[in-house]
């Protein structure tokens, strides 16, 4: 009998990052039991803030190498409270995401058994996926600083938008949005007080807009989008922004969809030349970290999308299956309002995965 065999880059880093992972590393080794089709080898990578404050540095040199030697990369979360955010995010997160995985997908729906903060909200309402822009915008790294610590100190972060950047993120939410039942695309935008680069990104997506026209597309700046999600989520399905307006509001998402401990994130390299990574959307959560109390339905959840991506459509769907079905029976941790510590949750999403 062959097996499919797929290498993965297990990165934990800091905080709850390892709780989660760890635990999203025995459901995918069970879901490959259950199904006995694949087999996962897991690269446990020790890349991480204790590995910055040791050695300076949060990666070694040849990185890249390592990574490429997986199928994929399944990623914690970084950040240390004695470590400065931007150079954790910076040393680790970024260095591997950035130059290459330029589409970042964040879906959001409300799991059976789970409360949207949003009165009147029904789980149907709400089932979006966020696209945004990953290697771009403000978070490009230009800028600088000058005249440091004078009254008249200046600090910049320039904003990048380029025409090759605009076009491929815009082709792969097409694309989306394509595959999606009500093919479906809102993209955000803040071309009215921003009148350089949004104005691009406006001309860009109406010329990819014209390869599909059998999606529906509409447009929103990014202050009225915000309402939009608010009052009307239902109107919403794909949804294009750049790398910061994204950034908030797949945040805010997460949050009207019940909890930031659910929601999935990828890191997708379209071309497949480096491997893509796979992440929950939330942080190292140091106020929690240590406690066993992390929910890991977004490390779960975050899996499935990995599988997704490496083509075990059928894994994926039985693990998305058994986070529902254990969401739906209760087993929930304190931030979805239930009682269960991690390492319940994960037993009731193996159980729910063998007993199917
Ligand atoms: P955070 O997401 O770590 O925590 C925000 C709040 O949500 C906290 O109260 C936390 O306890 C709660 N929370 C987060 N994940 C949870 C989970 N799985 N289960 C239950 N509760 C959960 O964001 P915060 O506090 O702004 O950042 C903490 C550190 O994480 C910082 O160093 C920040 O830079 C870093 N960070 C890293 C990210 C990444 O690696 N992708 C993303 C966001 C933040
Ligand atoms: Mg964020």
């Amino acid at each position: 009998e062959r097996k499919n065999l797929y290498k993965i880059a297990q990165i934990g880093a800091d905080g709850i990052g390892p709780e989660v992972i760890d635990a999203g590393v025995e459901v995918i080794h069970a879901v490959a039991k259950k199904l006995g089709n694949a087999r996962y080898e897991f690269t446990n990578l020790d890349w991480s803030s204790d590995r910055y404050k040791k050695t300076g540095s949060y990666v070694p040199d040849n990185y890249i190498e390592v990574l490429k030697e997986h199928d994929a990369i399944f990623f914690g979360a970084v950040g240390a409270p004695d470590v400065p955010d931007h150079v954790s995010l910076w040393g680790l997160r970024l260095a591997i995401c950035q130059p290459y995985m330029y589409a970042n997908v964040r879906r959001t729906r409300i799991l059976p058994g789970t409360e949207s903060p949003l009165r009147n909200c029904k789980p149907e309402d709400l089932d979006w996926c966020i696209v945004r822009e990953n290697s771009e915008g403000e978070y490009a790294g230009h800028g600088g600083r000058s005249h440091r610590g004078l009254p008249h100190e200046i600090g910049t972060e320039v904003t990048i938008f380029t025409r090759v950047g605009i076009k491929r993120i815009a082709t792969y939410a097409f694309q989306l949005a394509q595959a999606r039942p009500r093919k479906l695309l809102t993209y955000v935008t803040k071309s009215n007080a921003m009148r350089n680069g949004m104005v691009l990104w406006d001309e860009v997506i109406n010329e990819v807009a014209k390869d599909f026209p059998d999606v529906t597309m509409d447009h929103m700046l990014v202050d009225a989008m915000t309402v939009r999600m608010t009052l009307h989520p239902e109107s919403l399905d794909t949804i294009l922004a750049t790398n910061l307006h994204a950034d908030i509001l797949s945040d805010l998402a997460a949050a009207l969809a019940g909890s930031i401990g659910i929601a999935p994130t990828a890191n997708i390299d379209p071309s497949r030349t480096m491997p893509s990574m796979f992440e929950p959307i939330h942080g190292s959560a140091f106020d929690i970290t240590g406690m066993g109390i992390a929910n890991p339905i977004g490390t779960f959840w975050s899996a499935c999308e990995m599988l997704d991506w490496l083509g075990e459509h059928e894994s994926a769907e039985l693990l998305m299956k058994a986070i529902e079905k254990t969401c739906a029976s209760g087993v929930m941790t304190k931030d979805l309002g239930g009682k269960a510590n991690t390492a319940q949750v994960t037993q009731a999403v193996i159980h729910a995965i063998m007993s199917s």
